[in-house]
């Protein structure tokens, strides 16, 4: 009897799990955009042709990885825009996040439009239109005019506000009749942390000890470069609010790469400095976006090294976001190192006075895979929610990595994408107020941290072919069923064969 009892509790208990897990899209509310993700360098190529100068990403792109194959070319998108809108509509994407070149755009960031870069994007935002996929438009995705760092160092001097907002200007005007969703900045708390502090992220600058570079100060920069971005969005968003929301009816946001951080062990310490942790990567930019200012810890740990907002510059970043766009991928542990504090000089990850289980991504091996924990993008989102009001988001990024290869058995980025977005669900009904999920990346591209040898795609890409073969992997059969409104469990059914069998009690 008794083991009856327990029998049936074990059966209930599986019950749950499954359920919990059988979802479709139905479970989101109505108006829940699925779509996928990619950036300008990444995929674009044509990286010399029709006008185009270099980017920051082009340079570090060539410094770091010569050789074949050619990240200039990339996935040829530019080319074979058509065909990749053809694949978008049969998987069934809602929308497709994707960035415009800056200096594609304006060639040198600053003077003359190129009328070829010009007829690319509008062809590209037609193209989706047309197949009923809504456009969600990166405006700077890394890839700054390589010619304004020539000429006075980008996000290092003020002018770059004014660039950046001529830039978006163009932007706005020429595709705001039919780009609804704008988002100024990707990630810009990783790209000045990895560009500016460590190095290993265009522009590749630092100081010694805390990395090897040529040029940089990881003391000051950092902070500088985050405090310029932090305005240039400011003047992004007041233009767009000021002269073209009213008529386009649009909406504009900024981005974020944001990790569950999780104290490595329950102790006071470790727990404070999870907060910290926190603080430091999101409080960055959300804390002044929110409240106008930087987070107190911020200003204590670094002193004088951090910009201080003027009354006139709070104003114009305080409350300047319709949403915030968050990029999520796995959990860091944290461990609390505040004696560390009391060192010199510190940069910007000694400010925060802790040591993750953090490895340089561009030196893990090419089989590097993210651990799948997908409550960590629930418990991000709970953040955000009750530390930042709730704010409107999109998740603009999520996806798993894994060496790039024929294979395009990939079960194990399925279990990833289904346990996330099942995650994502969890909290959506607990009252996060997110809006939409982009899977990163709707094809294998050319990556920062891996180049090549490692990628994300739903469509695995034949870089050595010279036609550069899309071809779906397990992954685009699977989104493309739940973008179709089957149960998530059903993935079990698409694909019978051998390595296909779906191991029940992962699920
Ligand atoms: C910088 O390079 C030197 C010599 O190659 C090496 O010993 C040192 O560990 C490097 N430092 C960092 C922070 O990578
Ligand atoms: C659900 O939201 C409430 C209110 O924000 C919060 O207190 C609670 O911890 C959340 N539940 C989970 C499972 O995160
Ligand atoms: C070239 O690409 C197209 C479209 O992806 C494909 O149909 C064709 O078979 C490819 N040709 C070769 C030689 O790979
Ligand atoms: C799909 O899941 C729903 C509950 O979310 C359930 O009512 C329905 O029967 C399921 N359909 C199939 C084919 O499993
Ligand atoms: C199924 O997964 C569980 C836990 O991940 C593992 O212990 C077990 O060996 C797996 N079974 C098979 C048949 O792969």
């Amino acid at each position: 009897m008794q083991r009856r009892l327990m029998l049936l509790f074990l059966w209930f208990r599986l019950l749950n799990l499954i359920a919990a897990k059988n979802y479709n899209r139905n479970d989101f509310p109505p108006d829940f955009v699925f779509g996928a993700s990619t950036s300008a360098y990444q995929v674009e190529g044509a990286a010399l042709q029709d006008g185009r100068t270099p980017s920051i990403y082009d340079t570090f792109a060539h410094q770091s990885r010569k050789g074949t194959p050619d990240p200039d070319v990339a996935c040829d998108q530019y080319h074979k825009y058509k065909e990749d809108v053809q694949l978008m509509a049969e998987t069934g994407l809602d929308a497709y996040r994707f960035s415009i070149s800056w200096s594609r755009l304006i060639p040198n960031g600053r003077g003359p439009i190129n009328p070829k870069g010009l007829r690319y994007y509008n062809n590209l935002i037609n193209e989706l239109i047309r197949h009923g996929i809504e456009p969600h438009v990166t405006l700077l995705h890394i890839d700054v005019p390589q010619a304004l760092v020539d000429d006075y160092e980008s996000f290092l001097n003020r002018r770059i506000i004014e660039d950046f907002t001529a830039y978006v200007d163009v932007c706005f005007r020429e595709f705001g009749d039919r780009v609804r969703y704008w988002t100024t900045l990707n990630e810009p708390n990783i790209f000045v942390f990895g560009g500016y502090d460590i190095g290993n992220y265009p522009p590749g600058r630092c100081s010694s000890p805390f990395g090897n570079c040529s040029r940089g100060n990881s003391e000051t920069e950092p902070y500088i470069a985050a405090h310029l971005l932090l305005l240039a969005h400011g003047s992004a968003v007041k233009l767009y609010k000021e002269k073209y929301q009213a008529k386009q009816l649009g909406f504009v946001g900024m981005n974020l790469l944001s990790y569950h951080f999780s104290p490595i062990t329950n102790t006071r310490e470790n727990i404070i400095a999870t907060r910290r942790t926190y603080d430091f990567l999101i409080g960055w930019f959300m804390h002044p976006l929110t409240y106008g200012d930087y987070p107190e810890i911020m200003k204590k740990n670094v002193g004088s090294r951090i910009p201080v907002f003027t009354e006139k510059e709070s104003n114009l970043v305080k409350g300047s976001f319709d949403f915030i766009g968050i990029n999520y991928y796995s959990i860091m542990e944290t461990k609390d190192y505040s004696t560390g504090l009391s060192k010199y000089p510190r940069d910007f990850f000694a400010d925060i006075g802790v040591k993750w289980t953090y490895s340089d991504p561009s030196a893990l091996p090419e089989e590097f895979m993210f651990p799948n924990e997908p409550w960590g993008l629930e418990r991000v989102l709970e953040y955000f929610k009750d530390v930042y009001q709730n704010p409107l988001i999109f998740i603009h990024e999520n996806g798993q990595v894994a060496k790039h290869s024929t294979a395009t058995n990939d079960q194990f980025r399925v279990e990833y994408l289904q346990s996330h977005i099942g995650s994502l669900l969890s909290a959506v009904r607990n009252g996060s107020d997110t809006r939409g999920y982009f899977v990163w990346s709707f094809m294998d591209v050319y990556e920062l941290s891996y180049g090549f040898k490692s990628t994300f795609g739903l469509y695995y890409v034949d870089f050595n072919s010279p036609n550069l073969t899309r071809q779906p992997k397990l992954s685009q059969r699977w989104y493309s069923e739940f973008l179709k409104g089957k149960n998530t469990t059903t993935y079990v059914d698409m694909n019978k064969g051998e390595d296909a069998i779906i191991n029940r009690s992962s699920i």
